[in-house]
Protein backbone atom coordinates (compact mmCIF):
# COMPACT_ATOMS: atom_id res chain seq x y z
CA UNK A 1 0.00 0.00 0.00
CA UNK A 2 2.95 2.54 0.88
CA UNK A 3 4.66 1.23 -1.93
CA UNK A 4 1.82 1.90 -4.45
CA UNK A 5 1.18 5.23 -2.74
CA UNK A 6 4.96 6.14 -2.94
CA UNK A 7 4.86 5.29 -6.90
CA UNK A 8 1.34 7.35 -7.42
CA UNK A 9 2.95 10.26 -5.96
CA UNK A 10 6.08 10.01 -7.64
CA UNK A 11 4.79 9.97 -11.03
CA UNK A 12 2.16 12.51 -10.52
CA UNK A 13 5.62 14.46 -9.85
CA UNK A 14 6.99 13.47 -13.04
CA UNK A 15 3.71 14.83 -14.40
CA UNK A 16 4.17 17.80 -12.73
CA UNK A 17 7.85 18.36 -13.59
CA UNK A 18 7.13 17.95 -17.56
CA UNK A 19 4.41 20.45 -17.11
CA UNK A 20 6.35 22.65 -15.38
CA UNK A 21 9.03 22.22 -17.84
CA UNK A 22 6.62 22.77 -20.74
CA UNK A 23 5.02 26.00 -19.01
CA UNK A 24 7.57 27.19 -16.70
CA UNK A 25 9.44 29.43 -19.42
CA UNK A 26 6.16 30.48 -20.60
CA UNK A 27 5.58 31.94 -16.86
CA UNK A 28 2.92 29.87 -16.26
CA UNK A 29 5.42 26.85 -13.59
CA UNK A 30 3.79 26.77 -10.71
CA UNK A 31 3.61 22.92 -10.30
CA UNK A 32 0.14 21.36 -9.41
CA UNK A 33 -0.93 18.66 -7.35
CA UNK A 34 2.60 19.23 -5.15
CA UNK A 35 1.73 20.48 -1.72
CA UNK A 36 2.32 23.94 -1.66
CA UNK A 37 5.72 23.66 0.83
CA UNK A 38 7.49 20.93 -1.72
CA UNK A 39 5.94 23.42 -4.96
CA UNK A 40 7.39 26.96 -3.52
CA UNK A 41 10.80 25.27 -2.09
CA UNK A 42 10.77 23.58 -5.85
CA UNK A 43 10.65 26.93 -7.46
CA UNK A 44 12.79 28.97 -5.08
CA UNK A 45 15.81 27.55 -7.21
CA UNK A 46 14.14 28.46 -10.23
CA UNK A 47 13.39 32.13 -9.37
CA UNK A 48 9.69 31.40 -9.28
CA UNK A 49 7.45 31.38 -6.32
CA UNK A 50 4.08 30.30 -6.38
CA UNK A 51 2.07 33.29 -5.41
CA UNK A 52 4.89 35.38 -3.88
CA UNK A 53 6.22 36.41 -7.28
CA UNK A 54 9.35 36.29 -8.32
CA UNK A 55 12.95 36.48 -7.49
CA UNK A 56 16.82 36.70 -9.33
CA UNK A 57 18.51 33.85 -8.86
CA UNK A 58 21.28 35.72 -11.24
CA UNK A 59 25.02 36.18 -9.64
CA UNK A 60 24.62 39.12 -10.82
CA UNK A 61 22.22 40.58 -9.26
CA UNK A 62 24.73 39.98 -6.29
CA UNK A 63 27.31 41.62 -7.44
CA UNK A 64 24.83 44.71 -8.61
CA UNK A 65 23.65 44.73 -5.29
CA UNK A 66 27.59 44.89 -3.35
CA UNK A 67 28.04 47.99 -6.93
CA UNK A 68 28.25 51.28 -5.42
CA UNK A 69 25.50 52.71 -7.96
CA UNK A 70 25.00 56.25 -7.85
CA UNK A 71 21.76 57.43 -6.78
CA UNK A 72 20.15 61.25 -6.93
CA UNK A 73 18.47 61.30 -3.16
CA UNK A 74 16.97 64.87 -3.41
CA UNK A 75 17.01 67.45 -6.21
CA UNK A 76 16.12 70.79 -7.15
CA UNK A 77 17.71 72.80 -9.81
CA UNK A 78 21.49 73.99 -9.12
CA UNK A 79 21.23 71.35 -5.65
CA UNK A 80 21.52 67.80 -5.91
CA UNK A 81 22.16 65.21 -3.04
CA UNK A 82 23.84 62.34 -4.58
CA UNK A 83 24.50 58.75 -3.13
CA UNK A 84 27.96 57.53 -4.42
CA UNK A 85 29.15 60.45 -6.38
CA UNK A 86 32.27 59.77 -8.49
CA UNK A 87 34.65 62.00 -9.81
CA UNK A 88 37.42 62.20 -12.87
CA UNK A 89 39.23 65.00 -13.79
CA UNK A 90 36.48 67.36 -13.15
CA UNK A 91 33.77 65.54 -14.01
CA UNK A 92 30.88 64.45 -11.44
CA UNK A 93 30.16 61.19 -12.57
CA UNK A 94 26.89 58.56 -12.10
CA UNK A 95 27.11 55.40 -12.60
CA UNK A 96 23.75 53.62 -12.67
CA UNK A 97 21.24 51.13 -14.30
CA UNK A 98 18.79 53.92 -14.25
CA UNK A 99 20.31 56.60 -16.23
CA UNK A 100 16.68 57.71 -16.59
CA UNK A 101 16.94 59.25 -13.04
CA UNK A 102 19.31 61.69 -14.13
CA UNK A 103 18.21 65.30 -13.94
CA UNK A 104 18.90 67.36 -17.44
CA UNK A 105 22.54 68.09 -16.96
CA UNK A 106 22.24 72.17 -16.98
CA UNK A 107 20.39 71.64 -13.80
CA UNK A 108 23.08 69.57 -11.83
CA UNK A 109 26.44 71.33 -12.90
CA UNK A 110 28.15 73.37 -15.27
CA UNK A 111 31.35 74.03 -16.13
CA UNK A 112 31.25 77.60 -15.71
CA UNK A 113 28.80 80.19 -14.13
CA UNK A 114 28.83 81.85 -17.57
CA UNK A 115 27.68 79.34 -20.12
CA UNK A 116 29.29 81.90 -23.27
CA UNK A 117 32.49 80.13 -21.94
CA UNK A 118 32.67 76.95 -24.37
CA UNK A 119 33.20 73.54 -23.05
CA UNK A 120 35.85 71.83 -26.41
CA UNK A 121 34.07 68.42 -25.55
CA UNK A 122 34.99 68.58 -21.35
CA UNK A 123 31.91 67.09 -20.10
CA UNK A 124 31.04 68.48 -16.45
CA UNK A 125 28.29 65.76 -15.56
CA UNK A 126 29.31 62.13 -17.65
CA UNK A 127 26.61 59.01 -16.83
CA UNK A 128 27.71 55.78 -17.59
CA UNK A 129 24.50 53.55 -18.06
CA UNK A 130 24.89 49.82 -17.03
CA UNK A 131 23.08 47.86 -19.62
CA UNK A 132 23.44 44.90 -21.57
CA UNK A 133 25.10 44.83 -25.28
CA UNK A 134 22.51 45.62 -27.84
CA UNK A 135 20.52 43.66 -29.67
CA UNK A 136 20.81 44.73 -32.93
CA UNK A 137 23.58 46.34 -35.35
CA UNK A 138 21.08 49.40 -35.64
CA UNK A 139 21.19 50.79 -32.00
CA UNK A 140 22.86 54.01 -31.83
CA UNK A 141 25.05 54.28 -28.71
CA UNK A 142 24.61 58.40 -29.64
CA UNK A 143 20.78 57.91 -29.10
CA UNK A 144 21.36 56.44 -25.22
CA UNK A 145 21.55 58.39 -22.03
CA UNK A 146 24.80 58.64 -20.78
CA UNK A 147 28.16 56.13 -22.11
CA UNK A 148 27.25 52.65 -22.30
CA UNK A 149 28.93 50.02 -19.78
CA UNK A 150 28.70 46.28 -18.56
CA UNK A 151 28.51 45.71 -15.02
CA UNK A 152 31.83 43.74 -15.07
CA UNK A 153 33.50 47.00 -16.19
CA UNK A 154 31.85 49.46 -14.18
CA UNK A 155 33.42 47.29 -11.48
CA UNK A 156 36.44 47.29 -12.94
CA UNK A 157 36.42 51.07 -13.08
CA UNK A 158 35.16 52.04 -10.76
CA UNK A 159 34.94 49.91 -7.82
CA UNK A 160 38.52 50.42 -7.37
CA UNK A 161 38.06 54.35 -6.62
CA UNK A 162 39.62 56.35 -4.30
CA UNK A 163 36.74 57.16 -1.48
CA UNK A 164 36.75 60.61 -0.03
CA UNK A 165 35.50 61.68 3.31
CA UNK A 166 31.86 62.55 3.22
CA UNK A 167 28.97 64.22 3.38
CA UNK A 168 30.53 66.70 0.99
CA UNK A 169 29.19 70.40 0.30
CA UNK A 170 30.41 71.02 -3.15
CA UNK A 171 30.47 74.33 -4.45
CA UNK A 172 31.11 73.65 -7.83
CA UNK A 173 30.99 77.27 -8.60
CA UNK A 174 33.67 79.41 -10.39
CA UNK A 175 32.83 82.62 -9.91
CA UNK A 176 30.78 84.80 -7.27
CA UNK A 177 31.70 83.36 -4.14
CA UNK A 178 33.44 85.58 -2.29
CA UNK A 179 31.21 87.39 -0.88
CA UNK A 180 29.00 86.79 2.40
CA UNK A 181 25.54 87.19 0.49
CA UNK A 182 26.98 85.59 -2.59
CA UNK A 183 27.80 82.47 -0.54
CA UNK A 184 25.73 82.21 2.09
CA UNK A 185 22.95 84.06 0.98
CA UNK A 186 22.81 82.17 -2.05
CA UNK A 187 24.62 79.20 -3.19
CA UNK A 188 25.14 77.68 0.69
CA UNK A 189 21.81 78.73 1.20
CA UNK A 190 20.04 76.72 -1.64
CA UNK A 191 22.11 73.92 -0.46
CA UNK A 192 20.91 74.08 3.16
CA UNK A 193 17.50 74.50 1.77
CA UNK A 194 17.86 71.10 -0.32
CA UNK A 195 19.69 69.19 2.63
CA UNK A 196 17.00 69.89 5.21
CA UNK A 197 14.21 68.88 2.78
CA UNK A 198 16.47 65.76 2.02
CA UNK A 199 15.66 65.32 6.24
CA UNK A 200 11.95 66.91 6.09
CA UNK A 201 10.88 64.26 3.44
CA UNK A 202 12.46 61.04 4.44
CA UNK A 203 12.44 61.60 8.49
CA UNK A 204 15.95 60.69 8.59
CA UNK A 205 18.78 62.01 10.49
CA UNK A 206 21.33 63.43 8.24
CA UNK A 207 25.49 63.42 9.17
CA UNK A 208 27.21 66.18 9.87
CA UNK A 209 28.92 67.91 6.85
CA UNK A 210 32.50 67.13 6.96
CA UNK A 211 33.89 68.25 4.10
CA UNK A 212 33.26 72.00 1.92
CA UNK A 213 34.98 71.69 -1.60
CA UNK A 214 35.58 74.51 -3.43
CA UNK A 215 37.07 72.78 -6.88
CA UNK A 216 37.60 75.34 -8.56
CA UNK A 217 38.72 78.67 -6.09
CA UNK A 218 41.73 79.06 -3.80
CA UNK A 219 41.77 80.03 -0.70
CA UNK A 220 42.82 83.65 -0.98
CA UNK A 221 46.04 83.34 0.44
CA UNK A 222 47.02 80.26 -1.64
CA UNK A 223 45.67 81.99 -4.55
CA UNK A 224 48.49 82.76 -7.45
CA UNK A 225 49.63 86.38 -8.24
CA UNK A 226 47.30 87.70 -10.28
CA UNK A 227 44.13 86.43 -8.94
CA UNK A 228 40.86 88.55 -7.40
CA UNK A 229 38.34 88.23 -5.65
CA UNK A 230 36.28 85.98 -8.82
CA UNK A 231 39.32 83.24 -7.96
CA UNK A 232 39.12 82.79 -4.46
CA UNK A 233 35.87 82.00 -2.19
CA UNK A 234 36.68 84.11 0.85
CA UNK A 235 35.55 87.21 1.48
CA UNK A 236 37.76 90.55 2.85
CA UNK A 237 36.21 90.36 6.25
CA UNK A 238 36.07 86.96 6.43
CA UNK A 239 32.49 85.94 7.28
CA UNK A 240 31.77 82.92 4.83
CA UNK A 241 35.18 80.88 6.50
CA UNK A 242 33.58 81.80 9.57
CA UNK A 243 30.01 81.19 9.56
CA UNK A 244 30.87 77.93 7.25
CA UNK A 245 33.01 76.67 10.35
CA UNK A 246 30.84 77.27 12.89
CA UNK A 247 27.96 75.51 11.04
CA UNK A 248 30.31 72.63 10.78
CA UNK A 249 32.66 71.94 13.47
CA UNK A 250 35.93 70.49 12.63
CA UNK A 251 34.60 70.82 8.54
CA UNK A 252 37.89 70.65 6.00
CA UNK A 253 37.64 72.92 2.83
CA UNK A 254 38.95 71.31 0.19
CA UNK A 255 40.20 74.35 -2.54
CA UNK A 256 41.49 73.92 -6.25
CA UNK A 257 45.03 72.61 -5.92
CA UNK A 258 43.45 69.63 -3.86
CA UNK A 259 41.11 69.09 -6.76
CA UNK A 260 43.70 69.65 -9.80
CA UNK A 261 46.14 67.35 -8.01
CA UNK A 262 43.03 65.05 -8.53
CA UNK A 263 42.28 65.52 -11.47
CA UNK A 264 46.24 65.46 -12.63
CA UNK A 265 46.17 61.85 -11.03
CA UNK A 266 44.22 60.36 -12.98
CA UNK A 267 42.26 58.18 -10.42
CA UNK A 268 38.92 58.09 -10.11
CA UNK A 269 37.30 58.94 -6.88
CA UNK A 270 33.79 58.00 -4.44
CA UNK A 271 32.18 60.52 -2.71
CA UNK A 272 29.75 58.44 -0.67
CA UNK A 273 27.27 61.15 0.29
CA UNK A 274 27.86 64.47 -2.16
CA UNK A 275 25.69 67.97 -2.06
CA UNK A 276 26.66 69.53 -5.39
CA UNK A 277 25.48 73.32 -5.31
CA UNK A 278 25.72 75.37 -8.95
CA UNK A 279 24.81 78.88 -8.85
CA UNK A 280 24.12 78.32 -13.23
CA UNK A 281 22.08 75.12 -12.48
CA UNK A 282 20.34 77.02 -9.97
CA UNK A 283 19.83 80.02 -12.60
CA UNK A 284 18.72 77.23 -15.17
CA UNK A 285 15.65 75.60 -13.05
CA UNK A 286 11.87 77.47 -13.79
CA UNK A 287 11.45 79.28 -10.67
CA UNK A 288 15.17 81.47 -10.93
CA UNK A 289 13.68 84.84 -10.41
CA UNK A 290 17.59 86.14 -11.33
CA UNK A 291 18.40 83.92 -8.35
CA UNK A 292 20.08 80.09 -8.20
CA UNK A 293 17.41 79.07 -5.54
CA UNK A 294 14.29 79.87 -6.38
CA UNK A 295 13.28 76.18 -7.17
CA UNK A 296 15.36 75.07 -3.91
CA UNK A 297 13.55 77.66 -1.58
CA UNK A 298 10.09 76.38 -2.61
CA UNK A 299 10.88 72.78 -1.12
CA UNK A 300 9.32 72.60 2.50
CA UNK A 301 11.77 72.33 5.52
CA UNK A 302 10.59 72.30 9.05
CA UNK A 303 10.42 75.77 10.23
CA UNK A 304 14.09 75.44 12.63
CA UNK A 305 15.95 74.54 9.75
CA UNK A 306 17.86 77.87 9.80
CA UNK A 307 17.47 78.85 13.84
CA UNK A 308 19.60 74.82 13.93
CA UNK A 309 22.56 76.95 12.10
CA UNK A 310 22.49 80.04 14.12
CA UNK A 311 22.14 77.62 17.36
CA UNK A 312 25.71 76.15 16.71
CA UNK A 313 26.91 79.78 15.64
CA UNK A 314 26.12 81.07 19.17
CA UNK A 315 26.43 77.60 20.57
CA UNK A 316 30.01 78.87 22.43
CA UNK A 317 28.82 82.36 22.80
CA UNK A 318 30.40 84.71 25.47
CA UNK A 319 30.48 88.28 24.06
CA UNK A 320 28.69 91.18 25.22
CA UNK A 321 25.57 90.58 23.77
CA UNK A 322 22.43 89.22 25.96
CA UNK A 323 20.86 86.70 24.30
CA UNK A 324 17.99 86.26 26.43
CA UNK A 325 14.63 87.30 24.68
CA UNK A 326 13.52 90.68 26.03
CA UNK A 327 10.55 91.74 27.66
CA UNK A 328 9.80 94.60 25.09
CA UNK A 329 9.47 94.20 21.34
CA UNK A 330 13.15 94.64 20.35
CA UNK A 331 13.75 97.36 17.13
CA UNK A 332 17.11 97.55 15.40
CA UNK A 333 18.01 100.78 13.15
CA UNK A 334 20.96 99.18 11.12
CA UNK A 335 21.93 102.17 9.74
CA UNK A 336 24.84 102.20 6.64
CA UNK A 337 25.39 105.72 6.25
CA UNK A 338 28.76 106.86 4.65
CA UNK A 339 28.63 103.38 2.85
CA UNK A 340 27.62 105.29 -0.19
CA UNK A 341 24.25 103.63 -0.50
CA UNK A 342 22.80 105.51 2.09
CA UNK A 343 19.70 107.97 3.23
CA UNK A 344 20.01 111.74 2.56
CA UNK A 345 21.33 112.99 5.98
CA UNK A 346 17.57 114.70 6.57
CA UNK A 347 15.76 111.29 6.00
CA UNK A 348 18.06 109.37 8.34
CA UNK A 349 17.69 111.90 11.29
CA UNK A 350 13.88 111.91 10.91
CA UNK A 351 13.78 107.85 11.20
CA UNK A 352 16.22 107.92 14.02
CA UNK A 353 14.18 110.52 15.14
CA UNK A 354 10.90 108.23 14.96
CA UNK A 355 12.08 105.29 16.07
CA UNK A 356 13.73 106.77 18.89
CA UNK A 357 10.38 107.76 19.72
CA UNK A 358 8.89 104.37 19.48
CA UNK A 359 11.38 103.49 22.79
CA UNK A 360 10.53 106.68 24.26
CA UNK A 361 6.96 105.70 24.32
CA UNK A 362 7.71 102.68 25.98
CA UNK A 363 6.62 100.55 23.33
CA UNK A 364 9.82 98.82 22.38
CA UNK A 365 13.88 98.80 23.00
CA UNK A 366 15.09 100.22 20.08
CA UNK A 367 18.84 100.36 18.99
CA UNK A 368 20.48 102.14 16.47
CA UNK A 369 23.77 100.39 15.20
CA UNK A 370 26.10 100.20 12.43
CA UNK A 371 27.45 97.23 11.38
CA UNK A 372 31.40 97.29 10.19
CA UNK A 373 33.84 94.59 9.89
CA UNK A 374 35.45 95.63 13.35
CA UNK A 375 32.82 94.22 15.00
CA UNK A 376 32.96 90.36 15.52
CA UNK A 377 30.45 88.18 13.82
CA UNK A 378 29.58 86.57 16.30
CA UNK A 379 28.58 89.69 18.44
CA UNK A 380 26.05 90.62 15.06
CA UNK A 381 24.57 87.40 15.10
CA UNK A 382 23.92 87.29 18.77
CA UNK A 383 22.56 90.84 18.39
CA UNK A 384 20.66 90.12 15.06
CA UNK A 385 19.13 87.16 17.06
CA UNK A 386 17.65 89.41 19.81
CA UNK A 387 15.70 91.99 17.34
CA UNK A 388 12.05 91.69 16.18
CA UNK A 389 12.04 94.30 13.66
CA UNK A 390 14.70 95.05 11.67
CA UNK A 391 14.87 98.17 9.68
CA UNK A 392 17.89 99.11 7.09
CA UNK A 393 19.15 100.36 3.72
CA UNK A 394 19.08 97.46 0.88
CA UNK A 395 22.54 96.11 1.62
CA UNK A 396 25.00 93.13 3.17
CA UNK A 397 23.50 93.77 6.38
CA UNK A 398 20.01 92.21 5.35
CA UNK A 399 22.00 88.90 4.47
CA UNK A 400 21.90 88.62 8.45
CA UNK A 401 17.66 88.48 7.97
CA UNK A 402 18.54 84.74 8.06
CA UNK A 403 19.12 84.80 11.70
CA UNK A 404 16.04 86.61 13.50
CA UNK A 405 13.26 84.09 14.83
CA UNK A 406 10.84 83.14 12.24
CA UNK A 407 7.92 85.37 12.71
CA UNK A 408 9.78 88.76 13.40
CA UNK A 409 9.74 91.71 10.45
CA UNK A 410 11.90 93.21 8.27
CA UNK A 411 12.04 96.54 6.60
CA UNK A 412 13.85 97.18 3.69
CA UNK A 413 14.95 100.66 2.32
CA UNK A 414 15.21 101.46 -1.45
CA UNK A 415 14.84 103.99 -4.12
CA UNK A 416 11.14 104.75 -4.97
CA UNK A 417 11.61 103.11 -8.72
CA UNK A 418 13.49 100.03 -7.14
CA UNK A 419 12.72 96.62 -6.55
CA UNK A 420 15.76 94.76 -6.14
CA UNK A 421 14.78 90.91 -4.53
CA UNK A 422 17.89 90.24 -2.85
CA UNK A 423 16.79 90.09 0.45
CA UNK A 424 12.83 89.24 0.33
CA UNK A 425 13.16 85.91 -0.67
CA UNK A 426 15.81 85.08 2.49
CA UNK A 427 12.99 86.66 5.06
CA UNK A 428 10.46 84.35 3.23
CA UNK A 429 12.97 81.58 3.91
CA UNK A 430 13.47 82.52 7.18
CA UNK A 431 9.90 83.02 7.95
CA UNK A 432 10.22 86.71 8.53
CA UNK A 433 8.46 89.31 7.44
CA UNK A 434 9.43 91.47 4.68
CA UNK A 435 8.59 95.10 3.86
CA UNK A 436 10.01 96.67 0.94
CA UNK A 437 9.86 100.70 1.84
CA UNK A 438 9.88 102.94 -1.43
CA UNK A 439 9.79 105.98 0.31
CA UNK A 440 6.08 107.19 1.16
CA UNK A 441 4.68 103.53 1.00
CA UNK A 442 5.92 100.19 1.24
CA UNK A 443 4.97 96.48 -0.43
CA UNK A 444 5.10 92.73 0.70
CA UNK A 445 6.84 90.45 -1.40
CA UNK A 446 3.94 88.92 -3.32
CA UNK A 447 3.01 92.54 -4.45
CA UNK A 448 5.44 94.29 -5.04
CA UNK A 449 6.42 95.40 -8.05
CA UNK A 450 8.90 93.30 -10.66
CA UNK A 451 12.41 93.32 -9.94
CA UNK A 452 14.36 95.88 -11.36
CA UNK A 453 16.01 99.74 -10.69
CA UNK A 454 16.45 101.80 -13.45
CA UNK A 455 19.40 105.09 -13.56
CA UNK A 456 23.02 104.88 -14.10
CA UNK A 457 24.06 104.12 -10.89
CA UNK A 458 21.12 101.44 -9.87
CA UNK A 459 20.65 100.63 -6.38
CA UNK A 460 24.11 102.30 -5.67
CA UNK A 461 22.76 105.72 -4.43
CA UNK A 462 23.50 108.23 -1.48
CA UNK A 463 20.28 109.93 -1.99
CA UNK A 464 17.79 107.54 -1.00
CA UNK A 465 14.45 109.12 0.32
CA UNK A 466 12.23 107.83 2.99
CA UNK A 467 9.20 109.07 4.86
CA UNK A 468 10.17 108.38 8.33
CA UNK A 469 6.37 107.63 9.54
CA UNK A 470 5.73 105.00 6.72
CA UNK A 471 7.85 102.35 8.77
CA UNK A 472 7.16 103.84 12.47
CA UNK A 473 3.34 103.90 11.60
CA UNK A 474 3.68 100.07 10.69
CA UNK A 475 6.17 99.18 13.34
CA UNK A 476 3.51 100.36 16.04
CA UNK A 477 1.15 98.26 14.58
CA UNK A 478 3.15 95.16 14.81
CA UNK A 479 4.24 96.31 17.88
CA UNK A 480 0.25 96.22 18.74
CA UNK A 481 0.03 93.13 17.23
CA UNK A 482 2.58 91.39 19.75
CA UNK A 483 1.65 92.72 22.74
CA UNK A 484 -2.13 91.60 21.99
CA UNK A 485 -0.23 87.79 20.88
C1 LIG B 1 41.79 66.17 -17.96
O1 LIG B 1 41.05 66.90 -18.90
C2 LIG B 1 41.79 67.87 -19.56
C3 LIG B 1 40.86 68.74 -20.38
O2 LIG B 1 39.70 68.07 -20.79
C4 LIG B 1 42.85 67.19 -20.43
O3 LIG B 1 43.60 68.16 -21.13
C5 LIG B 1 43.75 66.40 -19.49
O4 LIG B 1 44.68 65.69 -20.25
C6 LIG B 1 42.93 65.44 -18.66
N1 LIG B 1 43.80 64.89 -17.62
C7 LIG B 1 44.03 63.59 -17.52
C8 LIG B 1 44.94 63.19 -16.44
O5 LIG B 1 43.52 62.78 -18.26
Amino acid sequence: MLRANQKIYTSYAAAAIAVYLLFGPLGLGHIPFLPDGISSSFSHAGGNTRDGGIRSTSPETDKLLSFKASKIVNFAPGYTVVENLYWHNYSYIFVTDQPWHIPKHDLIANMHVDTRIPFNGHEEIKVYGIRMPPVSPEVKEENQIGHSILLDEAIALFGRAKELDSPMIINNDDNFVSHYYHWIGETFLGAWRTWSNYAWRTGLTLPNIKVVAFTKQYHKAEAPPGSNGANWWEDAPGANKWFTSKFFPGVSFETKPIWQERADSNEYYLIPLALIADRRGGHNGPSHAWKPWGDALRLPVSSDWLVNLRDRVLSDYVGPINLKKRTKPHVMYLERQGSGRELVPQDHEALMKAVLQVDEDGLADVTIKAFSSSIPFADQVAEISTVDILISVHGNGLTHTLWMDPGSSVFELQPAECTVTDYSPLAIAAGVQHYLVHETSFCVPEECPGRGCPGPRAINRDDIRVSAHVVTDQVRRIIRRMNKA
